[in-house]
C-alpha cells in the first residue's frame, strides 16, 4: 500500500539512522496487513510507532501534575480522556454553560495526545503546551514498562483503561477497516483474531499490556489507577466519583446533588460527542476522521461477530496468561 494512505503513525517513511539501526537487531513478524511488526520490550509495534516511543523514552521530561491516560487501543480511551477534561474543567463551566468547554470545539485525542503517535512521533523536542489549563494530559498505548522507565522518579498519575479483549478486538476491526476505507471483511476479523491469540499484534500481547499496568497499580496505588470498561458502563456516576478522587479533585457533596457528575456523563456520553460537529466532520493530526473513534460502545458486541469456538480459544488463552494474577475477565 502507499505509504501516503496509511495513517502517519503506522508510515516507516521518517526513521531516523539509529532507529533504522535499532530495529534491524530486533526480532521482527509480518502483520495479517504484511506491515512489519517490531518486538521492542516485550511488545509489538510498526516502525514508527517505535521511533515515537525512543523519542518519548529519550526527551520526556514528566511534572509532577502530568496525568497519563493508557491503554490497548480500542478499550475507551476517547470516552476517558473527555472524562478527564471535564472533571478539570467542571470549576469553569458550572453551574454556568458549557458553551466555551473545551470539548465543543476539540476531539479528546486533541486535548489529550498521544506521546508516542503524536507528540514524539516526529520530534525529540514536541511542544508540550496544550489549550487546557492544567495539568498537562497525556495518553498512551506503551505497555507499563516501557512508560515507568521514564517517568519512575516522578509522582504524576497513570490512569489504565482496560477492556474485554473481545470487544477490543472487533473495535479494532471495525476502525481498521474505516480508516483503510475497506469493506467490513470477516477474513480481516479472523485475520487479526489469530494474531491476538499468538500475542503478535500491534502494542500486544494484550495479556502483558493489561497485566502490567494491573502489577503497577498494585504496587503504587496511589499513582496508577486500573479501570475498566465494562465497570464504566455499569457504574459511570461511582467510576467518575472515583477517577475524581484518584486525581485529587473529588466531587463536593454541593456538587454532587447540584448535578454536576451526571452533566459531565452526559456530555461525554458516546451520543452527544458523536454528534457534534468537530467529531463529525474533524480529523486526527494522523489524518484519522474523529467519528472512527465513536461506533457502538457496547459491552460484548463480539457476541456478534465471534463463533462460540473464538470466544472459547481466546477466552483460554487469556484465562491462562491471567493466572495466579488476581485479575480476570
Ligand atoms: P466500539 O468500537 O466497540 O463501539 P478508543 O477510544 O480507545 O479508541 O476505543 C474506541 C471504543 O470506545 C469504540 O468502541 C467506541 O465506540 C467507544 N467509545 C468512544 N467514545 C465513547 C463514549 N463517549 N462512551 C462510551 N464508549 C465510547
Amino acid at each position: 500500500m502507499d505509504q501516503k494512505e496509511i495513517p502517519r503513525n503506522l508510515r516507516d517513511d521518517n526513521l531516523s539512522e539509529e532507529t533504522k539501526t535499532l530495529i534491524s537487531q530486533l526480532q521482527c513478524e509480518i502483520d495479517t496487513q504484511g506491515n512489519k511488526l517490531y518486538n521492542y520490550q516485550e511488545c509489538w509495534y510498526y516502525s514508527a510507532t517505535l521511533q515515537g516511543i525512543l523519542n518519548f523514552q529519550r526527551n520526556f521530561k514528566p511534572q509532577d501534575s502530568d496525568i497519563i491516560i493508557a491503554s490497548f487501543p480500542k478499550s475507551g480511551a476517547t470516552w476517558l480522556k473527555a472524562l478527564t477534561v471535564s472533571l478539570f474543567e467542571r470549576s469553569k463551566h458550572y453551574p454556568s454553560s458549557y458553551v466555551d468547554h473545551p470539548l465543543l470545539s476539540n476531539n479528546p485525542h486533541a486535548l489529550v495526545q498521544s506521546l508516542e503517535a503524536n507528540l514524539y512521533l516526529n520530534s525529540q523536542t514536541p511542544d508540550l503546551t496544550t489549550n487546557l489549563s492544567s495539568p498537562r494530559m497525556f495518553s498512551t498505548h506503551m505497555p507499563f514498562l516501557s512508560l515507568q522507565e521514564t517517568i519512575k522518579d516522578s509522582p504524576c498519575k497513570i490512569v489504565y483503561l482496560c477492556r474485554d479483549v473481545k470487544d477490543a478486538l472487533v473495535s479494532r476491526w471495525f476502525f481498521r477497516c474505516s480508516y483503510l476505507g475497506k469493506e467490513v471483511d470477516r477474513h480481516v476479523l479472523e485475520s487479526m483474531f489469530e494474531s491476538f491469540c499468538s500475542g503478535v499484534s500491534f502494542y500486544g500481547p494484550f495479556w502483558d499490556h493489561v497485566l502490567s499496568y494491573w502489577r503497577g497499580g498494585l504496587e503504587e496505588p496511589s499513582r496508577v489507577l486500573f479501570m475498566r470498561y465494562e465497570e464504566m458502563k455499569e457504574d459511570p456516576c461511582g467510576q467518575l466519583k472515583r477517577l475524581a478522587e484518584f486525581l485529587g479533585c473529588p466531587f463536593t457533596k454541593e456538587e454532587e446533588e447540584s448535578g454536576s457528575v451526571d452533566k459531565i456523563l452526559e456530555l461525554c456520553s458516546l451520543r452527544s460527542l458523536s454528534d457534534l460537529e468537530i467529531n463529525k466532520t474533524g480529523k486526527t493530526s494522523n489524518g484519522v476522521d474523529y467519528k472512527f473513534f465513536f461506533r457502538k460502545g457496547e459491552v460484548g458486541d463480539y457476541n456478534n461477530y465471534f463463533t462460540p469456538e473464538m470466544e472459547s480459544k481466546i477466552d483460554t488463552i487469556v484465562q491462562e496468561k491471567l493466572e495466579g494474577s488476581g485479575l480476570k475477565f
